[in-house]
């Protein structure tokens, strides 16, 4: 088989790819190595920036999101029983986000695709990426039992963290930033209309806790939890009397609790590799960099990157120029790092690690305590949740 452009992974970020190029009268294919419920079914991000909403509208990918995803203008930080509200559209000009499933984005993605789209394989799994430094790099893939060959003019890898796409990028070449933490999300959802109508963000001597929403009548919820902790240790009462420890106010808000339908554990780690492009190959998304969630970054960075090379791809076959191309790495990473930055200061503001010092303690209610009684330092938070803009 033979393309202008193989995507690597059919998360979020290789279906907009191929529904952006779509649009932008380029062929791509897409190779996927689960199937298609996996794909659909994988519980994960939550909130949609700003300029992710926009560039689904644009893509015309947003009609079910416009419909069914619920619009938020603020989050609440809670901390020693107090509870703060970030305003967002006050402090950014109109700036809000969006609550609608990285599940939905991916099955309506998916839909477009197999309607209008070029071919989407499931359970084709990339097995290397070849000759990316050469006019016509290849992707070698197995589906259907069979070994086969995707002839390329260029690829993107699009295959999350654990894909085959950054390692045909030589050792030499790649540069890795990295940094693990010593705790882990154990994330819930529950048959439970959710307790609060905005999202909300809890530091407590106990460990971080979310509270978050998928619909009207779905709670999503995370607490922290010590590294490598396993899912199943926790009984449905434990989570709910965790929960309602970290979340306590004074005011006596109460937290309801339904039936839990799925529990799960996510390490945190931050990484970036460095560059995002090697010859005619492409990282994108968390095959480049992961953040950890605290923030909800990760899908709108895979976002913000396939925006960056469908752009530059178009304006490639318009002009003749390769000139956005060879600045993809260096476009991508500027706000890449935005990112891991908002990340990091958002997780190691709110969660209690292991062996942190009353000190440590002191700072975060100091960092808090400014966000309430700073217009600079609230504007500063509302800036980087609703999302740093593509160059
Ligand atoms: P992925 O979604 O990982 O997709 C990669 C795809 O490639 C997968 O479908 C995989 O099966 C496929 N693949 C892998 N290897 C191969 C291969 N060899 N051949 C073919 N296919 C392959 N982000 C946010 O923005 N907001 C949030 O609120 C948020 N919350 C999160 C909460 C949790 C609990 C977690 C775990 C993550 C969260 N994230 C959030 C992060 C977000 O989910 C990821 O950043 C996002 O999925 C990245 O998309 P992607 O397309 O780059 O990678
Ligand atoms: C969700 C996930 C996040 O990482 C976050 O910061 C907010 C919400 C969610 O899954 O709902």
């Amino acid at each position: 088989m033979r393309t202008t452009v193989g995507i690597i992974g059919a998360g979020p970020a290789g279906l907009l790819l191929a529904r952006l190029l779509h649009n932008a009268g380029i062929d791509s294919v897409v190779l996927e190595s689960r199937d298609r419920a996996y794909v659909e079914q994988r519980q994960r991000a939550g909130i949609l920036e700003q300029g992710t909403v926009d560039v689904l509208r644009e893509a015309g990918a947003a009609e079910r999101m416009d419909r069914e995803g619920i619009p938020h203008d603020g989050i609440e930080l809670r901390f020693d029983k107090r509870r703060h509200r970030v305003d967002f559209p006050a402090l950014t000009g109109g700036r809000s986000v969006m609550v609608y499933a990285q599940t939905e984005v991916c099955k309506d993605l998916i839909a477009l695709q197999l309607a209008e789209g070029g071919p989407l394989l499931f359970e084709a799994e990339a097995l290397a990426v070849e000759d990316a430094e050469s006019e016509h790099p290849r992707i070698r893939y197995r589906h259907e039992g069979r070994e086969d060959v995707l002839d390329c003019d260029y690829v993107v890898a699009c295959d999350g963290f654990w894909g085959v796409g950054r390692k045909a990028v030589p050792a030499d070449v790649s540069q890795v930033f990295e940094r693990t933490y010593p705790f882990g999300w154990l994330g819930i959802l529950a048959d439970v209309a959710p307790s609060h109508d905005e999202l909300v963000y809890a530091r407590h001597d106990r460990g971080f806790a979310l509270l978050s929403m998928r619909s009207p009548s779905v709670t999503r919820a995370y607490l922290q939890v010590p590294e490598g902790t396993d899912a199943a240790d926790w009984s449905d009462e434990e989570i709910w009397d965790e929960l309602d420890r970290r979340l306590e106010t004074e005011d006596g808000w109460k937290l309801e609790r339904g039936p839990i339908t799925a529990k799960s554990v996510t390490p945190m780690r931050s990484y970036v590799h460095e560059p995002m492009r090697h010859g005619r190959l492409f990282l994108a998304g968390d095959a480049a960099h992961i953040v950890p969630p605290t923030g909800a970054k990760g899908l709108n960075l895979a976002v913000g990157d396939v925006v960056t090379f469908a752009r530059a791809l178009t304006h490639r076959q318009e002009t003749g120029s390769t000139e956005l191309l060879d600045a993809y790495s260096e476009t991508c990473l500027r706000r890449v790092w935005q990112a891991e930055r908002f990340s990091y200061a958002m997780t190691t503001m709110l969660h209690t690690a292991p062996d942190a010092s009353p000190f440590d303690g002191r700072i975060q209610r100091a960092l808090l305590d400014r966000i309430t009684t700073s217009g600079a330092a609230e504007t500063d938070l509302a800036e980087g949740y609703t999302g740093f803009p593509l160059d």
